[in-house]
């Protein structure tokens, strides 16, 4: 643990704008639907993380690339509103990341990334290794991946977006976290710590293979489900500072990732530690 008595997490991962259109229905491929106007919004796997972990009071660093452009400074805008300490943010000669997103009505969605500015970022000034926790996605250049792995032992790895990531980067993971088409790519076997998402039906603990535990999350209003795996992945991180038991952590987490799904946005209904406990509290 870093000196001071506040637990330090650094997240190194994308930052996009999220162009985001809702219609009823996805379109299949060769289709053309109608939607509803467009809204730009803050998003990216290592920027809704970072958000979602300053909000649940824990002390943020992140490490990203943004373009020189107005939408980096939107997003910087966006994340420093939450809490996060973006001195770690360089800007790149690329433009911002951009996700064209299509939410449909009940609030699933397809997405797709234009890495820009996120495919620049190197680890050259960050040290990662001052961390307590460091949480990464797969929206960055392998190499950034592989060389954190080798630089902190306390790394949290979602494997999103789904993509081959090499076995000896996997197993020096403290945690891996996948939902259940990125662990399709896993041997699940080989890994410490694999915590897979199962949407609404919440999530597994897998230790070298066997599960440990399992969790439900609340039923709530679904409104968009953009970015709940980004406040699960945080939540769970922010229980694996606490050294939480695996079933506990997972239930803070479960509940963290549904709240995050009643509003619009990839960073538009992030739970505070202080709401999530509320939600785990038994009715009285
Ligand atoms: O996980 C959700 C995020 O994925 C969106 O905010 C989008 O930017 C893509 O990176």
């Amino acid at each position: 643990m870093s000196d001071g008595a506040r637990p330090r997490a650094a997240v190194v991962g994308a930052v996009n704008t999220d162009l985001v259109v809702r219609c009823a229905t996805l379109p299949r491929p060769g289709e053309t639907v109608l939607g509803s106007d467009l809204e730009r919004l803050a998003g990216g796997k290592g920027a809704n993380q970072a958000a979602a972990l300053a909000r649940l009071g824990v002390d943020t660093s992140l490490v990203a690339c943004v373009g020189a452009d107005e939408w980096g400074d939107a997003a910087l805008a966006a994340l420093a509103s939450h809490g996060v300490d973006t001195s770690g943010v360089r800007r790149g000669t690329r433009a911002t990341g951009t996700a064209l997103i299509t939410v449909d009505a009940a609030g699933e969605n397809v997405i797709v990334v234009s890495r820009g500015a996120n495919a620049e970022l190197d680890l050259a000034r960050a040290a990662v290794e001052a961390f307590d926790v460091v949480l990464a996605q797969l929206e960055v250049a392998p190499e950034v991946v592989r060389a954190l792995a080798q630089r902190t032992n306390s790394l949290v790895l979602n494997v999103a977006p789904a993509c081959a990531v090499d076995p000896a980067t996997l197993r020096r993971c403290a945690v891996v976290i996948a939902n259940e088409l990125e662990a399709e790519r896993l041997d699940l076997r080989a890994l410490a710590h694999c915590v897979v998402t199962h949407g609404s039906r919440g999530a597994t603990h897998y230790a070298w293979g066997d599960v440990v535990a399992t969790a439900t999350p609340p039923a709530v209003d679904v409104v968009d489900t953009v970015g709940a795996g980004d406040v699960f992945c945080a939540a769970y991180a922010s229980r694996y500072l606490t050294r939480d038991e695996p079933a506990a952590a997972l239930r803070f987490a479960v509940t963290a990732g549904a709240l995050a799904t009643r509003a619009i946005g990839a960073q538009g209904a992030l739970p505070t530690y202080e709401e999530v406990r509320q939600w785990l509290a038994p009715a009285s």
